[in-house]
């Protein structure tokens, strides 16, 4: 089979390391690929939102199965264009990808169809928005409507802070057209886990559980990111969360948007909130989660394309998915600034000491390929996973190997899952 990644960050390159994997698979190709993913599969340089050039590409070259995965081009509709262009392509059509592009509309969903979350409104108007929040309790949640790279949330202790926030959201519109609506939301209190699933349209089935750090800053400081490390499984979530959250949830999300016409085939990330009344929903993902991908793809046992086709094929339900009992830790590199003013271009070392080891992964985010060697290209560098018998082992190997590789402004949370061995 010929493969496309659609993409170019850590996530991608988790995507690709198990798509080599494979037997099914004689050659991969990324679009646009990193320096990482470049040593597994051909990198061509097509950008993700390029949907005429991706196609006429996987037309030419005969690409078998195409997978899309970021958010942009899903809720933009690359895979209903790969469809109609006759490719098989793994993820969500824009109508369904909507679950993560809207978050008035995947909060509708939910409150339409009782699955648990947060209590909130919705606004399209900023005169409204503040009138709402002089009676509110604080602290409140002001969420963007649309795609911010996971930027548009801000979390209010003061109604002085919700009201700058309003300004911010909606009239300054910092986050562009995600603003033009905006949800508020009740704060919630609990333990943040994150599960993915693959889903074929009516059946979900459930990968092993992860979290996140998406402060930029030791101890959940500093500005949010895309994530600066992860661990998986996430102790917290246990067999009678898991149940409860099959029956309340994953379940009634998929037969939800069935219901709604908008069958979903690919994968659904989870945000959840572990609150005392119980799981809640904090956010719905269309796609894998970067870098959730990259500690819980380490640890699938299934051929991944075939859990991919089962997905478009609907025969989900004929799959065994498998996880090794292990766990997985995943620290980012960041370059010095992240996430808001970084340098790139900065030559990098010690990719090789990753060489021959299974249990140690360099996922490349932004990198490139140069003339002087393998240089920094992105605020997210690269995120070292490694993998042992339990979280502390692999928290112990994954920190060792962070200083394996080096490069002028380098920068790393020191905490990744440290919280959890605490607990
Ligand atoms: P989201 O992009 O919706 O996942 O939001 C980013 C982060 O903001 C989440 O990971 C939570 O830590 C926090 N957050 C979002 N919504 C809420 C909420 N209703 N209550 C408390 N924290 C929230
Ligand atoms: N790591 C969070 C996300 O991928 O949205």
């Amino acid at each position: 089979m010929n493969v496309l990644i659609v993409g170019g960050g850590g996530r991608e390159h988790a995507i690709a390391m198990s798509v080599a994997k494979s037997k099914k698979v004689t050659k991969i190709y990324c679009a646009p690929g990193n320096a990482g993913i470049a040593q597994i599969a051909e990198c061509v340089p097509i950008g993700a939102m390029e949907f005429d050039a991706l196609a006429a590409f996987a037309k030419e070259e005969e690409i078998d199965l195409a997978i899309v995965g970021m958010d942009d081009p899903l809720v933009g509709g690359l895979v209903d264009v790969f469809e109609a262009n006759g490719i098989r392509a793994f993820g969500p059509k824009a109508n369904a990808a909507i679950l993560e592009g809207s978050k008035a509309f995947s909060k509708d969903l939910m409150k339409k169809y009782h699955i648990p979350t947060a209590a909130y409104e919705t606004f399209d108007d900023a005169d409204a928005a503040l009138a709402y929040l002089e009676t509110a309790r604080m602290p409140i949640v002001l969420k963007a409507d649309g795609l911010a790279l996971g930027k548009g949330v801000l979390i209010c202790n003061t109604l002085e802070e919700a009201k700058a926030g309003v300004k911010t959201i909606m009239l300054d519109k910092q986050f562009g057209s995600a603003g033009n609506h905006m949800v508020v939301e009740e704060f919630m209190t609990g333990r943040e886990v994150s599960v993915l699933s693959f889903v074929d349209g009516k059946t979900i089935k459930t990968m092993t559980s992860a979290q996140d750090h998406k402060r930029a800053g030791d101890g959940d400081t500093g500005l949010n990111t895309g994530g600066m490390g992860t661990f998986s499984p996430s102790p917290f979530y246990t067999k009678e969360i898991d149940a409860i959250c099959q029956e309340t949830i994953y379940r009634p999300t998929v037969a939800a948007m069935a219901a709604e016409g908008r069958p979903f085939k690919g994968v659904i990330f989870f945000g959840l909130m572990l609150t005392a009344d119980g799981p809640k929903v904090l956010e719905y993902n269309a796609r894998f989660g970067d870098p959730e991908a990259q500690v819980v793809l380490p640890r699938m046992e299934n051929d991944i394309i075939e859990v991919m086709e089962a997905c478009i094929d609907g025969t989900l339900d004929q799959v065994d998915l498998r996880f090794t009992d292990n766990a997985a830790v995943c620290v980012v590199l960041a370059s010095d600034g992240y996430p808001v003013h970084y340098e790139k271009g900065k030559v990098m070392t010690g990719f090789e000491a990753f060489d021959g080891k299974d249990d140690y992964f360099c996922f490349h985010a932004g990198t490139k390929a140069t003339d002087e060697g393998i240089v920094t290209n992105g605020g997210r560098v690269v995120g070292i996973t490694a993998t042992g018998a339990d979280l502390k082992e692999a928290r112990a190997k994954a920190y060792k190997a962070t200083e394996w590789i080096d490069f002028e402004g380098k920068y790393m949370r020191h905490d990744i899952g440290a919280a959890i061995l605490e607990a």
